[in-house]
């Protein structure tokens, strides 16, 4: 029975991970033993959720304490991003398992230490990259690894709001675009919109590649969200294999609609789709096959948490772990390098400073500026 401290009581708890904690409850192979948010109400209303045998977890206010004094083997971490690696570094010092969100911390000098210390630890560490569990996702991945298209030229990654976000914040101008609290400031989100939702569809990009990123290429402004940060950003990365690919994202528009959420053109053919279907569309033909999987009441976080418990009690390791965070972290932080420099950056980057450019770079450099 693996027992659980959650760290943060906000909307992601609330609405995926804690449902997705009660059912591994109910089936007896995990206990919520304890729950922190330095604000009370939401962790107690999360608690009264999370009873079991009559027990209800016991609420923390400082996260350190329920790190240090509750009965736990493991924490899942959903705190603003700023607090990912204070908590994850008081975890592993107590020799905890993680389940951490995205993105794993808010810089590389963080993400090194991070990773020396879970190595150090030998704890299970699994990255929260729940989009990975979405079957079109799997689908595609599973097609691509049967070299299904064969090597990939082109990979495109898009993640967009469904919906306008209608929350206002203290002292900012009311509009249906604006930023809720700490995702407003740069200094407690890490960044702007890249670093938030676009974290879904870089590691998106990153699984599906078959390569190592070796540059980057990005854009990003401003357009409509009250954030200190970028609501938009575009991004190239230019892969060991040749391959190019896109990660596109933002805060102030919805879904582009008739727009897949991943296409991968290669020498043999396309794979693309959306969460939930995944179109193949070998070269040469006319239309695609394609494949639906209708919702099922199991949703990409509750195969997340299943699966980070398995790895604990199995030894499997998870299909993403801390090197794969830090990974995702280079990409976004050489992105926000080449918009502050207006170059192309050359991967991999040591603790966050960017690699002289070189020759191969340009080319990515080319294809962003349209010449
Ligand atoms: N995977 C996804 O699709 C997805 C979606 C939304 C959010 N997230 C991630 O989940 C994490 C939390 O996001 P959210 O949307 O739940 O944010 P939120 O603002 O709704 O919740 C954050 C909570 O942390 C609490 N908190 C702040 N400082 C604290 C401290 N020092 N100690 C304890 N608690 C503290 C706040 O009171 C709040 O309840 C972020 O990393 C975010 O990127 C992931």
């Amino acid at each position: 029975m693996l027992k659980v401290g959650i760290i943060g009581a906000g909307g992601i708890v609330r609405n995926a991970h804690a449902p997705a904690w009660r059912k591994l409850i109910d089936r007896g192979d995990a206990r919520v033993t304890a729950i922190s948010d330095v604000v009370r109400a939401p962790a107690e209303q999360i608690a009264a959720t999370l009873v079991a045998d009559g027990t209800t977890p016991t609420v923390y206010e400082d996260y350190h304490a329920l790190i240090n004094e509750a009965d736990i083997d493991a924490v899942d971490i959903c705190l603003p991003h700023h607090l990912h690696a204070d908590a994850i570094l008081a975890t592993v010092a107590r020799g905890k398992h993680i389940l951490c969100e995205k993105p794993m911390c808010i810089s590389l000098e963080e993400g090194d230490r991070i990773v020396e210390a879970v190595d150090r630890a030998g704890i299970v560490y699994m990255s929260a990259h729940n989009e990975l569990f979405d079957p079109g996702i799997t689908a595609a991945k599973g097609f691509m690894d049967r070299d299904g298209i064969g090597k990939p030229f082109l990979i495109r990654s898009h993640e967009f709001p469904t919906t306008y976000n209608q929350a206002t914040v203290p002292g900012r101008p009311a509009q249906a675009t604006n930023m809720i609290g700490w995702r407003a400031s740069r200094a407690t989100m890490g960044g702007g919109v890249l670093i938030d939702k676009g974290y879904h569809p870089t590691y998106i990009l990153l699984y599906l590649a078959q390569s190592e990123p070796v540059s980057v290429t990005a854009m990003t402004n401003t357009f409509v969200a009250q954030m200190d940060g970028e609501d938009t950003a575009l991004v190239l990365v230019k892969f060991a294999n040749g391959a190019i690919g896109q990660i596109f994202t933002g805060e102030g528009f919805v879904f582009p609609a008739n727009d897949a959420k991943f296409h991968v053109l290669g020498e043999r053919g396309e794979v693309y789709g959306n969460r939930r279907d995944v179109y193949v569309k070998p070269r040469g033909f006319a239309e695609p096959s394609s494949q639906t999987f209708p919702p099922d009441g199991v949703s990409n976080f509750d195969k997340e948490i299943v699966h980070f418990w398995d790895s604990i009690t199995t030894g499997r390791p998870p299909i993403q772990d801390h090197r794969d965070g830090r990974r995702v972290l280079e990409v976004i932080q050489a992105a926000y390098r080449s918009v502050e420099e207006g170059r192309t950056v050359e991967l991999p980057l040591s603790g966050g400073r960017a690699q002289p450019v070189e020759e191969t770079s340009r080319e990515a450099a080319a294809v962003t500026s349209g010449s």
